[in-house]
């Protein structure tokens, strides 16, 4: 399941999908926050991919980024015991600001795993370079 907040992207995922005869996608515009608020108690999320988010570089508009304390806590509650939290960035700063706020985080603890599903994408491409983290929910 793929998430963003804009129209194209969804639509460029859903052609490239049938272009490749793929079934078992599904790709939803929605804001991430909403969405994964309102998953399901009978349903829990196993691995997220949080690929390139929105660094908002300027000090005054890092309240506005995805990662907060706050999401963590309501991504985790919504994770499977198993499940992992995969986070991308070009950008250093906002990539050791989400490394701070997981090892601060009673609710997941960082692992060294290498994401799964490994593929470049339109926007990857672009990039001279990148981090990724990765997380496990905290029991
Ligand atoms: C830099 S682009 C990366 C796009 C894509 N994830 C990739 O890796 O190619 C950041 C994307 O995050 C989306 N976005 C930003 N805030 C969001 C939110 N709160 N919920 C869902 N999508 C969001 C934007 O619409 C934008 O398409």
């Amino acid at each position: 399941m793929g998430i963003d907040l804009i129209t194209k992207r969804i639509e460029k995922a859903n052609a490239k999908m049938d272009k490749r005869g793929l079934n078992n996608l599904l790709f939803y515009k929605a804001e991430a926050r909403e969405f994964i608020t309102h998953i399901p108690e009978s349903t829990r999320v196993n691995n997220t991919f949080l690929m390139f988010p929105d660094p908002w570089p300027k000090h005054k508009h890092h309240k506005r980024r995805l990662i907060q304390p706050s999401f963590l806590e309501l991504l985790a509650k919504k994770t499977r015991s198993t499940g992992h939290l995969f986070f991308r960035t070009d950008h250093t700063p906002y990539f050791e600001w989400t490394l701070e706020l997981l090892e601060q985080s009673s609710f997941w603890h960082l692992v060294d795993q290498t994401i799964p599903f490994e593929h470049s994408s339109y926007f990857q491409d672009l990039l001279p370079e990148f981090n990724t983290c990765s997380a496990c929910v905290s029991h």
